[in-house]
């Protein structure tokens, strides 16, 4: 699916659609975010601070930030960002991803491509204008 969105607003709305086709399955639920800087991949994110009643900081400074969330029975939100280190030294990063009670976004994973794992799902983000996203998602 590609949608192009027109403001941020929008592009917060295509979170809840990209998260509503997806059928909880017996391990952590993963997006991985990728495009540029500025692309929009945080602002999407922050679509999720209504749906778990959380607010979501950006984690570039810290890599990881975790949020306490009761939906659909998540029990955990985690944040990564990789903008600013390309391992995943010291994050229990096979802990995080193997807990079904985890619902995991990612940004900069590709920094990471081979610690992330196969049933992670993608999502490409470009910038097209100075109000205009495109965000690409295939699912599987
Ligand atoms: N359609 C849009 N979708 C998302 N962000 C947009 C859009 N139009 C303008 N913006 C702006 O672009 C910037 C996107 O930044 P951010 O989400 O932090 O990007 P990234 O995390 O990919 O580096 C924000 O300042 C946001 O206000
Ligand atoms: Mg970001």
């Amino acid at each position: 699916m590609e949608f192009i969105t027109k403001s941020e607003e929008e592009t917060k709305n295509i979170l809840l659609d990209i998260l509503n086709i997806n059928p909880l399955e017996n391990k952590a639920l993963i997006f991985v975010l990728e495009g540029e800087l500025g692309a929009g991949k945080t602002t999407f994110t922050k679509g999720l601070e209504d749906v778990l009643k959380i607010k979501i900081k950006s984690p570039t400074f810290n890599i990881v930030k975790k949020y306490e969330i009761d939906y659909k029975g998540f029990k955990n939100f985690y944040h990564l960002d990789f903008y600013r280190v390309d391992n995943i030294k010291g994050l229990d990063f096979e802990d995080i991803i193997l807990n079904k009670e985890n619902l995991i976004f990612i940004e900069w994973g590709s920094k990471v491509i081979e610690s992330i794992p196969d049933f992670a799902k993608w999502i490409y983000f470009s910038y097209l204008d100075k109000d205009k996203r495109k965000i690409l998602y295939e699912s599987n």
